[in-house]
């Protein structure tokens, strides 16, 4: 079986169905926190277990019988994040999975700027002392954290934000069809991938253009200090590790961490990614 964790989340839910046109559902299980949420998979002959990273032993009861599994990261930073991975890689080890496939992140490394990717840079550590056959999936920054930066602009039509360097921004849906691809062809890739990107490495000043573009409204690009971000999203509520992690997503940007564009992701799809500005519009659209 393919078991797929966070399920009921954008990735995973996007990518079990992207698995349900590749594989028969009886192949299929997943382990989701809330069984209630995934009540549609289960109607189409899903194996659905109740599964919780901050509980051992109902993942390994979720992880049974598991050929592959897909970890996806858990939406934490640190060491609570890291500890919740242990977690499930423990129970994967218990549960005799075959190999685990585990949602990283285009950048991950010890020395990384953005936290996340040092998470993800110790998980990989974590991955490759089972023992076990293993894939790292190092999936370009999403285009939706793109799209969070923007809302405000998508209103006053000016992007300011601090200093930042291009990014490969890549879509859900692409990264989710790949990733099904990947699991229904077992083992084509050992440790990590290369980057899983869009075509493109846009800074937001390319995305003001794009942006100008796609709605006919002219968009600016104005570069605020660091300082003054971080006091903008503390007065807008945001704790201060969340307005710090912000920070450090345009600091690692600045330093070229998720720059390259690499051609994998279009091979996997059999087609080009979709393009940055196609996402923009249809997310603005709704
Ligand atoms: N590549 C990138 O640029 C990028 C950017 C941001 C985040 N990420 C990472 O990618 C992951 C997946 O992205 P996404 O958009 O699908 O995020 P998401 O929609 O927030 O999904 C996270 C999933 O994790 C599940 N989860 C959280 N805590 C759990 C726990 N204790 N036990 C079991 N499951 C738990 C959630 O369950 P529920 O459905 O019950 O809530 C949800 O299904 C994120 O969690 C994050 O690690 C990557």
């Amino acid at each position: 079986m393919i078991i797929v964790t966070g399920a009921t989340g954008k990735l995973g839910r996007r990518t079990v169905e992207r698995l349900l046109e590749r594989v028969p559902a009886d192949r299929v299980g997943v382990s989701v926190r809330d069984p209630r949420k995934a009540r549609d998979f289960a109607d189409r002959g899903v194996r659905v277990r109740p599964g919780s990273f901050d509980d051992p032993a109902s993942l390994v009861h979720a992880f049974e019988g598991a050929e592959q599994l897909l970890l996806v990261s858990l939406d934490r930073v640190g060491e609570e994040c890291v500890t919740g991975h242990r977690t499930a890689i423990d129970a994967a080890v218990k549960a005799g999975v075959g190999r685990i496939l585990y949602t990283s992140q285009m950048g991950a490394a010890h020395d990384s700027r953005f936290q996340a990717c040092r998470d993800h840079a110790r998980t990989e550590d974590l991955l490759r002392a089972t023992g076990l056959p293993w894939t790292a999936l190092r999936n370009g920054f999403y285009a939706a954290s793109a799209l969070q930066f923007l809302e405000a602009a998508r209103h006053t039509g000016d992007i300011a934000l601090p200093a930042d360097g291009p990014v490969a921004w890549t879509g859900h849906d692409d990264l989710a069809d790949a990733t099904a691809a990947i699991l229904a062809e077992q083992g084509r890739f050992e440790g990590p991938t290369p980057p899983l990107t869009g075509a493109a490495a846009l800074d937001f000043g390319a995305v003001a253009e794009i942006a100008s573009r796609v709605t006919g409204r002219p968009f600016t690009r104005t570069v605020v200090p660091d300082g003054v971000f971080r006091e903008q999203a503390l007065a807008h509520g945001a704790p201060a590790p969340i307005a710090d992690l912000m920070l450090s997503i345009f600091a690692a940007a600045r330093h070229g961490e998720f720059t390259t564009v690499d051609s994998t992701l279009a091979e996997l799809l059999g087609r080009e990614p979709v393009p940055f500005g196609a996402l923009l519009e249809r997310a603005w659209a709704e």
